[in-house]
């Protein structure tokens, strides 16, 4: 597994303690925020509203498996920051406005250099971490 994504968001916090902002949430934090109601605690696609919608929320844990072994880091980012949806009912909504302290500058895997801000590094590591969990036994 690729640990760039890790390094980075560590890299993350160290920026960020330096400035007077201080770290942001973690992508833990943020995902239990912004994200469980309609994607689940696991990324299965099975929060508390996911039945209320038209469209499925999104099974998060395939998406390494899907793009060939690779955590697609940067899809998921512009996916978080401004989604359009597949259709025009745009049912998951956008967190650009998701920014704590200044962009960071993540290193695209072929080279581009692209500001970002933290909380989407911080989610987009949350998200790698959920890749191929199983389904767990609901207690
Ligand atoms: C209101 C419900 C809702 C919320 C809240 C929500 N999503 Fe989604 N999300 C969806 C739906 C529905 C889709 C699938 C839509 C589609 O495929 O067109 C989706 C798709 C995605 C995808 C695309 C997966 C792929 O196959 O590329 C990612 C990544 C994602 N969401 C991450 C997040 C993150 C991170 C958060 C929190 C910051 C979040 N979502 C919050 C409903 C939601």
């Amino acid at each position: 597994m690729p640990p760039k994504l890790a390094a980075l968001a560590a890299t993350g916090l160290v920026l960020a303690s330096a400035c007077a902002t201080g770290p942001g949430p973690s992508g833990a934090v943020l995902y239990r925020q912004n994200c469980v109601s309609c994607h689940g605690t696991d990324g299965a696609g099975d929060g508390p509203m996911a039945a209320d919608l038209a469209l499925p929320p999104a099974d998060l844990r395939g998406l390494t498996a899907a793009n060939g072994g690779v955590f697609p880091a940067e899809r998921v980012m512009a996916t978080i920051h401004g989604y359009r949806g597949k259709d025009d009912a745009a049912l998951m909504p956008e967190f650009g406005p998701v920014r704590h302290g200044p962009p960071l500058i993540w290193t695209a895997p072929d080279g581009r250099e692209i500001p970002t801000p933290p909380a989407l590094l911080a989610l987009a590591e949350h998200i790698e971490t959920l890749q191929d969990r199983p389904t767990p036994a609901r207690q």
